[in-house]
């Protein structure tokens, strides 16, 4: 029987936009502790983050109080090779979940962190040349070697996901996780099985872009517009200013439990993204975002 031993906190802190931010050293050891203190205690990076310089800031930041290790869940994540100035080699942006690539990653990644071992690697994007049992045995010896304690993968449709696992349960390896983009704005995963899958996998989806990127406040769309309507109004029906924690209860919703990864690095938005811990949608205030969403009724 495989064990799922590895506990997330209910929301995640992301930091893929920690480099534009410009905060120094203690500002941002401060967010980090004010993320403990809120009980987020799970911290989401990808080797790539503003071009390698997220896990070194972070890095940076934890090296001043480094005993705040101990109660911080590390994710990184690997398998994407963009065309970065610092790596002149590469004319195109590509995949590579090759075993030689993913142990130079992890590597990578626990240098720039400062750590020597992160708690959950993911395959960062589906590879279209990825060889299942090549990254399974990889995940094996990582986990053997204690780099990595535990697996998982991103943006991975069903069917690659039980191709991963099928190569993984006879080394007594789970994929803890699918990350994905869930949100209002875009519900693709609602429709396309993945949900479904956490659900009878029993595990919780990570879910990306909640926000859409800060889209839903900003854009002009006629269904950003539409959302903001039904939003705002659901919103007041809660006593609640801002549509953030109605947007993050919808989601809470959802049965397969997603863990909302916070994109702000704004401590009052991060505290509003919480607060939606508090909020129940009923059904018909659950549906009415669907149908802002989707421009029509449910058939
Ligand atoms: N696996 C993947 O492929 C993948 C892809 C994308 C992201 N991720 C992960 O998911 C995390 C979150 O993604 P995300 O950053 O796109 O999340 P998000 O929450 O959808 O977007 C965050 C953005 O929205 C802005 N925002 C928040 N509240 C706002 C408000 N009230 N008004 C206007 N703008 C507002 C934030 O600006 P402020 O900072 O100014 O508040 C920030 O720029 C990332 O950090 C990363 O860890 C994973």
């Amino acid at each position: 029987m495989m064990k799922n031993q590895f506990e997330m906190s209910d929301f995640i802190a992301g930091f893929w936009r920690l480099a534009s931010w410009h905060y120094s050293p203690q500002q941002r050891l401060s967010l980090i502790e004010h993320y403990l203190d809120l009980g987020v205690t799970t911290m989401d990076h990808a080797d790539i983050y503003g071009q390698l310089q997220c896990e070194i800031l972070f890095g940076e930041a934890l090296s001043i109080k480094p005993s705040l290790r101990t109660k911080i869940q590390l994710i990184s994540k690997c398998g994407i090779k963009p065309t970065f100035e610092s790596a002149p080699e590469r004319y195109v942006n590509h995949y590579d979940t090759s075993e030689q690539h993913i142990f130079t990653s992890v590597d990578n990644s626990l240098t720039r962190l400062g750590t020597d071992h992160l708690d959950l690697l993911l395959i960062h994007r589906p590879d279209p040349l990825m060889n299942a049992d090549e990254v399974a045995l990889t995940f094996k010896k990582l986990q053997q070697s204690g780099k990595v304690l535990h697996f998982g993968v991103s943006n991975f449709s069903t069917g690659q996901f039980e191709l991963l696992q099928s190569r993984l349960t006879p080394m007594n390896i789970q994929l803890i996780t699918n990350q994905v983009e869930i949100s209002p704005y875009n519900m693709t995963s609602l429709h396309d099985g993945t949900l479904e899958q956490c659900q009878q996998h029993r595990i919780s989806p990570m879910a990306w872009s909640c926000l859409s990127g800060g889209e839903i406040f900003t854009s002009q769309s006629a269904q950003a517009i539409r959302l903001r309507t039904v939003l705002n109004h659901i919103a007041n029906n809660h006593c609640v200013k801002d549509i953030s924690p109605i947007v993050y209860a919808w989601i809470n919703a959802l049965p397969s439990q997603p863990k909302p990864i916070i994109g702000s690095g704004n401590v009052q938005r991060i505290k509003n993204a919480i607060s939606s811990k508090s909020i129940s949608l009923d059904k018909q205030e659950w549906f009415s975002i669907w149908e802002a969403s989707t421009g029509h009724s449910v058939p």
